[in-house]
Parts: C-alpha cells; sequence; structure tokens
C-alpha cells in the first residue's frame, strides 16, 4: 500500500483486499474498521490457555458490542457476559442463549435485575444490598456473587477493580452476611467471580488473585461449596498498544501453564466439578479494530505543530479518559513523506483536551491525509458518545476472504431527532 507510515498494518495484511482511501470514499470518517482474522486468532489464543474441560473464555461484551463481532465469537466457541440490558439485547442479537450469558452487572436497578433474571441469565451480584435485591426477585433461584479479592491491578486507577479503593464486590471478610442472606431467600450460590482491573502484562498478579479466590471458595461450608458450578476469574490480558515500538506481548504460554496447573490440581484437592471462566474483553478485541480518521487541517500555535482530524473523544475517548496511548499511522495516495517532526493529533470537539496523540515524532501530516489509529478495536466504539452532537462512527468488518462489509451505519442527524419525537 501507497502509505507514510503503514509498516505494522502492511507486514499484517490487514486492510486485506481493500485499502484506507477505498474504505473512506465508501463509508466516510471517522470509521472502526476491524479485521475477521485477527479476532478470530485472539479468541483462539485464550481458548488455547488451557485444555481442561471446565475452562471457559467468557468474553466480556463491555469492550465492544457490535453482533457481527460477537457472532464471530461465539463461532469461536467463546460464551459472554453482560452488564446492562442493551448488551442483553446485542448479545441475544449474536445467537447467544441465555444459559450463555452471565448478566454480570453493577448497582442494578430492581426493573434491570428481574429483566436477567427473566431472560433466564444467571445474575452476579455485587454487594450485599443487591443479593438481598436478587432474593426478594427470585426467592430459591440461582444466583453469583462477585468477590473483591483485595488486590487489584490495571494500566490506570480508574480501571483497577479490585482492593481497598474502589466500588466492586464484596469482600471476603463478609461471607457470613453472604450466607445469611443466601439463607434468607433459600437461595443457590451457583458461583462466585472476580475481576481485578483491566491490563496486566505479566501474569503473576491474574494467577495470584485467581488463589486467592479458590481459597474463598474452599472456605464456604460444604454444602454451600457443592452447590458451585462457576469460579470466574475476571479479565483484564493486556495488549501491547506500543506496536512501533515493538513492545512484548503478554506471555500467554507462561499465563495458560500456570492458570492450567493451578485450576487442575485445586478441583483434583477439592473434588469441584464445575467451571472455570476466564472473561477478558480487550485481549479479544483491541487489536482486531483500527479507527480510520481525515486530517482536516494542520496548524502552528505557539511551539506545537497540530495535526486536526475528524477523531474527536466523543468517537475514541481511550486518550482524553485515561491518557492511553495508541499509535497512528498515515495514509496518503500520492505524494512524498517528509522527515519526522513532533505533532500533536487533535479531534473536532470544542475541548482542549481533545487531544488523540500529544508531542509524537511522526512524519509530517498533511491535510487530506488519512490516519490510523491501532488498537482501536476494544473500548473504542463501545465508548463512543454523541458529545457536540456528532454522529457515531460506522464500522466496516473486513472478513476471512479479504472483503469488507458494512457491520453498523454512520447515525444520522434524523437517529438523534427520533427520540424526541412526540415531546
Ligand atoms: N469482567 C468484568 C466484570 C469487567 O468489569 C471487565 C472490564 C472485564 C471483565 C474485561 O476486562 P478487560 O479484559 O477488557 O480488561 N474502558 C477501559 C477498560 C475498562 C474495563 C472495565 N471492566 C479502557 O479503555 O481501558
Amino acid at each position: 500500500m501507497f502509505a507514510i507510515r503503514s509498516q505494522y498494518t502492511d507486514s499484517i495484511n490487514f486492510f486485506g483486499e481493500i485499502t484506507p482511501h477505498e474504505l473512506a470514499d465508501a463509508h466516510g470518517t471517522p470509521l472502526y474498521v476491524y479485521n475477521e482474522n485477527i479476532l478470530r486468532q485472539r479468541c483462539r489464543d485464550l481458548k488455547a490457555l488451557s485444555s481442561y474441560e471446565g475452562f471457559v473464555v467468557n468474553y466480556s461484551v463491555k469492550a465492544n458490542s457490535n453482533p457481527a463481532l460477537l457472532k464471530i465469537i461465539r463461532d469461536e466457541g467463546l460464551t459472554v457476559d453482560a452488564m446492562s440490558p442493551g448488551e442483553l439485547a446485542m448479545d441475544t442479537l449474536a445467537g447467544y442463549e441465555p444459559e450463555d450469558i452471565l448478566y454480570i452487572s453493577n448497582n442494578n436497578t430492581p426493573a434491570e435485575m428481574l429483566e436477567a433474571i427473566t431472560h433466564g441469565c444467571l445474575v452476579s451480584v455485587d454487594s450485599l444490598c443487591q443479593l438481598d435485591m436478587y432474593g426478594t426477585l427470585n426467592r430459591g433461584g440461582r444466583v453469583m456473587v462477585r468477590i473483591n479479592p483485595g488486590i487489584g491491578e490495571g494500566h490506570n486507577a480508574k480501571v483497577i477493580t479490585a482492593g481497598a479503593n474502589t466500588k466492586f464486590g464484596i469482600g471476603a471478610d463478609r461471607l457470613d452476611d453472604i450466607l445469611a442472606i443466601l439463607n434468607k431467600h433459600e437461595l443457590v450460590l451457583s458461583g462466585l467471580n472476580q475481576h481485578i482491573g483491566s491490563l496486566f502484562m505479566k501474569p503473576d498478579g491474574f494467577l495470584d488473585a485467581a488463589g486467592i479466590l479458590l481459597q474463598i471458595a474452599e472456605n464456604l461450608p460444604p454444602d454451600v461449596f457443592r452447590q458451585l458450578e462457576i469460579l470466574d476469574f475476571g479479565g483484564g490480558f493486556g495488549i501491547p498498544y506500543h506496536k512501533y515500538d515493538h513492545e512484548e506481548r503478554l506471555d500467554m504460554a507462561a499465563l495458560g501453564r500456570g492458570l492450567d496447573a493451578t485450576i487442575r490440581s485445586w478441583a483434583a484437592k477439592t473434588g469441584y466439578r464445575g467451571r472455570f471462566l476466564v472473561e477478558p474483553g480487550r485481549y479479544v478485541v483491541a487489536e482486531c479494530g483500527i479507527l480510520l480518521g481525515r486530517v482536516t487541517s494542520v496548524k502552528s500555535n505557539a511551539h506545537t505543530h497540530y495535526a486536526g482530524t475528524d477523531i474527536g473523544f466523543n468517537v475514541l475517548q481511550r486518550p482524553v479518559m485515561y491518557d492511553s496511548f495508541h499509535d497512528i499511522e498515515i495514509y496518503r495516495q500520492k505524494g512524498d513523506s517528509e522527515k519526522p517532526m513532533m505533532q500533536t493529533v487533535v479531534g473536532n470537539i470544542c475541548e482542549s483536551g481533545d487531544i488523540l496523540a500529544k508531542n509524537r515524532l511522526l512524519p509530517k501530516i498533511e491535510a487530506g491525509d488519512l490516519i490510523g489509529v491501532l488498537d482501536a478495536g476494544a473500548y473504542g466504539f463501545s465508548m463512543a458518545s454523541n458529545y457536540n452532537q456528532r454522529f457515531l462512527p460506522a464500522e466496516v468488518l473486513i472478513s476471512a476472504d479479504g472483503s469488507a462489509r458494512l457491520i453498523r451505519r454512520r447515525q444520522t442527524a434524523r437517529d438523534l431527532e427520533e427520540c424526541l419525537k412526540g415531546i
């Protein structure tokens, strides 16, 4: 492909039979582009973590809930979670049966919880209060409890979801209270789950936390222990965002060896015959997605050279929300690359914080260029918003045969007007 900076996508043939310019001409920008081969490969990496027959990869759909992607993920044999009625609807559209959807939610209203129960999903609750609510709504039902194992990990404080400083889970010191509420409503404790946080690049913390969950399970009274069908260690598996610096990948072989040995020996020791789950979101979808955007203007203000694009933080929030790094490629149909210079890539939102990439040494970006934001498949579209009344972008899938197909059309003003009708 003729491009100014595209060695990474060229090396993996990301765009298949089509070019970024053809995609932009056909569907406009900003545009999320996904690659089916990469998505399938990531699903297979995860399934290969353990050959234990009760080992299940449960995809956390909050990372990306496009039903076309969910169908591929289902085809690869992964189950899913849902954390809201909307996610439940997307899972269902993709063909998931209620028994393959774990409803792992937070601070539900009674109506939301009832919807999940009525749908037939197993629900995980993450406070004593929600456990009591569950019991009131579904006396005698099966329920899971989210444990806070006391240790957390993540790329940013905002995504560390266990330990002393988070709202999540119930501490192991409240086991007696859990048992009392189960007893009060004659509930069956079908499982325990946890999620320590998002993005680890070394296996140790995850494996330590898995050990803690198993220990907590073992401490349950024998009659309750026997009810357990699911022990869910959560997600958090990291991906290397610094592609052009050749950042090392998470060592999945080492993680797999540790996990497989842990679950096998623990099952043998305790007689547990249920499932063991991991619940990755990012690892499944991040690398199969690139966000294409158009450079609309370039300018220098004081000491900073800006490349202005149509990728505002309404389209990709991660850099603004967490200071996250995404590598950037530059695609140009005609013209040569000038020597690299320091540039700051920004969007079209009315805030100075609307920065996609700060002070990057990149070949000079010109107005009219296309840029590709790498590793945008996870928490990209799923966190996009209508801020500044900008429209949610379109999504395209490059299929295994290299052809591209639209899997979500771009929003229009009519979509925004729709929910105001009759008001
Ligand atoms: N399970 C539960 C209960 C979760 O809350 C999460 C993510 C996952 C699984 C999947 O975690 P993952 O494997 O994707 O790390 N928006 C942030 C990430 C927030 C993750 C929240 N929970 C980001 O863009 O980095």
